[in-house]
């Protein structure tokens, strides 16, 4: 067998939508060539986030129905509290409905303009979050996170020599904290070993620099540090997390993804003054500190979903999944990002679409051709989201990696779902000679490639670009 049998059983089934060929491509058509805007009743696998799409256990079902909606003090809320500080190891916990917001509080709290952040890649929303600030967001990976057939057991790392030059550079006083996404997202998945981390640490600690995590799949973390790090095999995953955690100052966390629920989130510190500051901002905007934007079920089923997510033979089982589906694709020649990362396959879109040039937009054509093919809805992590004008030149600017990613639901689909997923993208491999760039017609802002309006370029065009 190619990986583990899945260590649940199904107690409750929801039907997937079928569509036809035709009412996709009506559908593309409508969305202006953004999966963001198909419904999701016309999307068969729908892998377009592992965020708030995890199935929720009987364990966590039941715990709704022990939730305490009290406006103060809800019995849920230091269920909540306990199990993050035995997990986390921080004092102060503030709830908050999903990271983004925990970013907010972060960075609008300790951001100034013209500070710069450095982190191993910025997601989307933490970079636009400290760009609402005023701040710069520096990435800072090692060179092998940015190559996708660079083979590193820990391609999430933290490059030292740049996170020092980029301190240097702006100095210190310009650094008021660095962040560390475990896994890193926007590089794949990838994982940051305990050696980096101590690293990264004691770097900061000669600068007097606060260090947080940005800890949403940091169960996956763990487990791929029992598994690739020299003496950590034997390690039981909670004391991995325990030491990843004490080398920090904090962490902001969306429990959308390793807190196994469907919404959530917390932030945590260290800092008894900064968590006063950022809890007068949470009842502003949030809610009252001990619900910050949740219902006490809420809090119930992140407790009960940090206990779970750190199950050996869960984490087995979902790691293999997605390595799975990476295999499958690789064995027939499918370019993806290597190694496979925590929650998801990336495929590598500049060699999938060697002649569609990154201002055509390849990741994204290769997505929306996915989603024809076989009603199969995944994201573009590549020049749509993270392309942009040089502020200073007015010139265009794009990303390194140009990725389609195909993130995987914890405890959704099963190897039959992963079978469909790659037969369909061997599909259109096999024709894609075919496949065009597309254009853009409306973008906003920032964030553009939630709400931006594409269409395909004609052949004509297509040859003058
Ligand atoms: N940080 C990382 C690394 C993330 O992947 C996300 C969300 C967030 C912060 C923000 O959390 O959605 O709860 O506000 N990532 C999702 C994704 C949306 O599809 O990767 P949120």
């Amino acid at each position: 067998m190619d990986y583990p049998m899945e260590p649940f059983k199904i107690k409750v089934v929801e039907a997937i939508p079928r569509t036809t060929r035709e009412e996709r491509r009506a559908a593309i058509e409508k969305s202006g060539y953004n999966l963001f805007n198909i419904p999701a009743e016309k999307v068969t696998i729908d892998l377009l986030t592992d965020s708030g799409t995890s199935a929720m256990s009987d364990n966590q079902w039941a715990g709704l129905m022990v939730g305490d909606e009290s406006y103060a003090g809800s019995r849920n809320y230091y269920r909540f509290e306990e199990t993050v500080r035995e997990i986390f190891g921080y004092p102060h916990v503030i709830p908050a409905h999903q990271g983004r917001v925990a970013e907010n509080l972060l960075f609008s709290t300790m951001v100034k303009e013209g500070d710069s952040v450095p982190n191993n890649i910025h997601f989307d929303t933490t970079r636009a979050n400290i760009e609402h600030n005023r701040g710069r967001a520096v990435d800072c990976v090692i060179d092998e996170g940015l190559d996708p057939r660079a083979d590193h057991p820990f391609k999430g790392n933290m490059d030292l020599g740049k996170l020092e030059r980029t301190i240097r550079e702006v100095g210190r006083e310009r650094v008021p904290l660095c962040l560390l996404t475990i896994t890193n997202n926007s590089g794949g998945g990838q994982p940051v070993s305990l050696e980096n981390i101590r690293a990264t640490r004691a770097l900061l600690d000669r600068y007097g620099i606060p260090l947080y995590f940005d800890a949403c799949r940091f169960a996956e973390n763990c487990y791929f540090i029992k598994k690739r790090e020299p003496g950590c095999a034997d390690r039981d995953l909670h004391s991995i997390a325990r030491e990843i955690f004490s080398y920090g100052d904090g962490c902001t966390m969306s429990a959308k993804k390793d807190g196994l629920v469907n919404i959530g989130g917390f932030l945590c510190t260290k800092d008894p003054a900064l968590a006063e500051k950022i809890t007068n901002l949470l009842i502003l905007v949030e809610g009252f500190p001990t619900y910050g934007g949740l219902a006490g079920r809420d809090l119930e089923a992140i407790a009960r979903g940090l206990r779970e997510v750190l199950h050996e033979d869960y984490l087995e089982y979902r790691i293999a999944q997605v390595r799975f589906l990476g295999d499958l694709l690789d064995r027939e020649g499918v370019p993806i990002l290597k190694p496979v990362g925590g929650h998801a396959v990336y495929l590598d879109a500049r060699a999938f679409l060697p002649r569609v040039p990154q201002s055509r937009f390849p990741a994204q054509a290769l997505a929306c051709e996915l989603y024809v093919e076989g009603g199969i809805r995944t994201v573009e992590i590549g020049s749509l989201m993270f392309g942009h004008k040089d502020p200073k030149t007015g010139k265009d600017v794009y990303p390194e990696l140009e990725m389609v990613r195909l993130a995987i639901p914890r405890r959704v689909y099963t190897t039959a779902h992963m079978e469909y997923t790659a037969e369909t993208i061997r599909s259109v491999f096999r024709r894609r000679d075919t496949i065009r760039g597309l254009d853009l017609v409306h973008e906003a802002p920032v964030l553009r490639h939630f709400t931006a309006r594409l269409r395909p370029v004609s052949a004509g065009e297509e040859k003058r670009s």
